[in-house]
């Protein structure tokens, strides 16, 4: 399942590199898990939806999921399949991969598109004309797929001109028939797009779904420990650190809600604390170290050290009010 790039396969070959790049390996670490196989084949499928046909054009489509699911990665490993290449007429880019900025109006979504293009453009260049030159410089290019990720940015409804602008510049790039656009998000920006009936009939919207995986369905939790177990072989410790079994991936699913972004913070904290103590693998005070200094204030319970039957529920998990400040006590605050 795993498959990483210029990382020793052998165990203890990557155990005796020196602390920073054990420490790189773990933070870089990719995983082909089922999740991202899933997730970079929709991809595809967005782009050429006929293997060894051509790429597609005119339609809208969408990757959605919650925060930390691999969105992001995921999209940006697709792009790196198509460097920029030389043509007749100058640079190619087949797919160019850009993320829209935070509380970004339509503005900030032609300069982010421009700077993703290599294309220089000047202050002095209003909106409208910027636009048009980015819409030019997408057909010179010859993009075959433009990738717009965090698009709940470009996407608020709470901001009503912004919206209508974002919506009127992705039909005009849907309108030159050259290229599809994948708009990448939070679930929320599928149901925004979806509501956009000019959007929707540019292909009906085509959608993948990036989800977490799920410890009650045995399907997926067979999966979740699958991939825990990935992660496991190519740490860089002498020894496996079995968390791939029952009961160290349910604790893991535990603590992170089978969110793959989660587990992998997760794991470099504790395997930090591995590397420190100089220890052959994660072995499970490591787990409940690193737990402790990250679980909620107030909160006692730790997967790690006492029974998963005792755990509080999720509910409870929820941060508790900060302790009021001394000085907090209404006086400063009186007219
Ligand atoms: N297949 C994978 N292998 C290894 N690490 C991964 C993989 N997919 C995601 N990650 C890691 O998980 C973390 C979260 O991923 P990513 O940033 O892609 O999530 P996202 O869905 O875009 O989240 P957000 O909605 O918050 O932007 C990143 O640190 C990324 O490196
Ligand atoms: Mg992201």
């Amino acid at each position: 399942m795993a498959n990483d790039d210029n990382i020793p396969l052998n165990r203890r070959e990557r155990a005796a590199l020196s602390p920073a790049k054990r420490q790189s390996i773990i933070k870089n670490l990719f995983v082909e898990h089922d999740r991202f196989k899933d997730a970079i084949t929709a991809i595809g499928s967005f782009h050429m939806p006929v293997e060894g046909g051509d790429p597609d054009f005119g339609v809208l489509t969408t990757l959605c999921g919650d925060s930390r699911t691999g969105k992001t990665f995921t999209l940006e490993r697709y792009a790196k399949r198509f460097p920029a290449s030389d043509g007749t007429r100058g640079v190619i880019r087949r797919v160019v991969y850009c993320d829209m900025p935070i509380d970004c109006n339509l503005r900030a979504m032609a300069e982010q598109i421009a700077d993703a293009l290599n294309f220089p453009h000047s202050q002095r260049l209003n909106t409208r004309g910027l636009v048009g030159a980015v819409l030019l410089e997408i057909k010179k290019q010859a993009v075959e797929f433009l990738i717009l990720d965090e698009f709940q940015e470009a996407f608020d409804v709470s901001r009503k001109k912004n919206l209508r602008d974002a919506r009127g510049f992705l039909r005009k790039i849907l309108n030159l028939r050259s290229l599809n656009v994948c708009a990448a998000g939070l679930v929320e920006t599928y149901e925004l797009l979806a509501a956009d009936a000019k959007l929707k009939g540019r292909g009906l919207l085509p959608h993948h779904l990036l989800h977490a995986y799920e410890w009650d369905d045995p399907a997926d939790q067979k999966l979740f420990r699958l991939l825990c177990a990935s992660i496991d072989d190519r740490l860089p410790f002498r020894e496996n650190s079995n968390l791939g079994s029952i009961a160290l991936a349910q604790r893991l699913y535990w603590v992170t809600d089978g969110v793959i972004g989660i587990l992998k913070e997760f794991l470099f904290a504790a395997a930090c604390r591995a590397m420190n103590a100089d220890a052959d693998r994660i072995e499970m005070h490591f787990l409940a170290d690193a737990w402790d200094v990250r679980k909620p204030i107030g909160q006692t319970f730790n997967p790690f050290v006492d029974d998963l039957k005792d755990a509080p529920s999720k509910e409870e998990q929820t941060l508790p009010k900060p302790p009021r400040n001394k000085f907090d006590d209404g006086i400063f605050s009186k007219k």
